[in-house]
């Protein structure tokens, strides 16, 4: 008999579903396991009003394969000429779930970001009385910070300032990597809160760059040295609400990974949840597994879990291992955790 874990149907707080071919090929494997996912607006162009957030949301549900059951909860990117007013009446209307914040130059597509955080005070300040989530990458782009160190040196230098300025505005730090970042959002109050990754609670900067560099390990922000991922495992496992699932599966085609500059991001949609039942039951923690993955993100979000449930099964004969999704735009590798995985979602 192989053993079940059944939980409510997760949600994936943090997502990039890309548009036209990649989109095609990648939205079925998060709606299969995922009943909503807070999709990234870092489409090129980015997604900076309420009109192309609803054009991309149509986009999207027009991907989704027959009888899929799932929710795209969009997300504006947030500009120093982002208008209050556009933002207010694109919660107001239920079309965005939260607004993101990338420092200009931070990651995948962020050349359109932020560069001067005082120019966005205004709307930030209508986010905070509105109570629209203010989900934030957090790294510095200083050139002269060690790109180790930029998630630590934005917690003292950006955030924790917008903060004080914006006691009222609720911030989600988006996929933590690093101790400091833990210990921050759990000095704070209900909030602030943190996604975190399948993949950085299973690799360390070891799995990027040791016996060779590893280009489908390379994200933003990236891994950190092993005492970092044991402090996310820990704040993943240990039944906190304030920490929830925020896969930043990220595909790219592998010939954009595999060159002289490879693009920042893991693949992890596919194999995110048995990633995850690896992890917990590592920790003794899989009764804590649904609260992590399918309650925490939704009370934070205030909207109710899924009602729908999800079982995942542990099989002694492993998961063939992760290979390649065909896209139009060629393959994307799929993340690869590096060892056998047990768990599997139950298919009808
Ligand atoms: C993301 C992407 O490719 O859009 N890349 C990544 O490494 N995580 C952007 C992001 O979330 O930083
Ligand atoms: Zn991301």
């Amino acid at each position: 008999m192989s053993e079940t874990l059944t939980l409510r149907r997760p949600d994936d707080w943090h997502l990039h579903l890309r548009d036209g071919a990649i989109l095609d090929a990648v939205l079925a494997h998060s709606a299969r396991d995922f009943a909503r996912a807070t999709v990234m607006p870092n489409l090129s162009p980015p997604v900076v009003t309420a009109a192309q957030a609803g054009a991309y949301r149509d986009r999207i549900m027009a991907a989704l394969p027959e009888g899929a059951d799932f929710t795209p909860l969009m997300t504006l990117y947030l500009t120093e000429q982002t208008e209050p007013a556009d933002v207010a009446a694109a919660h107001a209307a239920g079309l965005i779930a939260a607004v993101k914040l990338y420092p200009a130059g931070a990651t995948t597509n962020s050349a359109s970001g932020v560069r001067d955080f005082d120019r966005i005070a205004p709307v930030l300040d209508c986010m905070a009385e509105a109570g629209i989530p203010l989900c934030v990458h957090g790294e510095v782009t200083d050139p002269e910070i060690d790109i180790f160190d930029r998630e630590a040196v934005f917690i003292d230098r950006v955030l924790d300032p917008i903060r004080r300025a914006h006691p009222e505005l609720r911030v989600v730090m988006e996929h933590i990597t690093t101790r400091e970042a833990a210990d921050y959002v759990r000095s704070a109050g209900a909030g602030l809160a943190a996604t975190i990754t399948a993949h950085h609670l299973v690799i360390n900067r070891n799995h990027i760059l040791a016996g060779g560099i590893r280009p489908h390990y390379y994200c933003l922000p990236v891994a950190k040295r092993e005492a970092h991922r044991l402090a996310l495992r820990e704040a993943a496992t240990g039944g906190d609400p304030r920490f929830f699932l925020g896969t930043d599966s990220a595909p790219h085609p592998d010939a954009a990974k595999e060159s002289a500059c490879g693009c920042a991001g893991c693949f992890t949609a596919p194999v995110a949840l048995p990633v995850l039942a690896h992890v917990f039951e590592e920790a003794g923690a899989l009764e804590r597994l649904e609260g992590f993955a399918a309650l925490h993100g939704a009370a934070f979000y205030r909207m109710a879990p899924n009602a729908a449930t999800l079982t995942l099964t542990r099989d002694e004969s492993p998961l063939p291992p992760p290979g390649r999704v065909e896209t139009r735009d060629g393959p994307v590798t799929v993340f690869d955790p590096g060892f056998a995985l047990h768990w599997r979602v139950a298919r009808e």
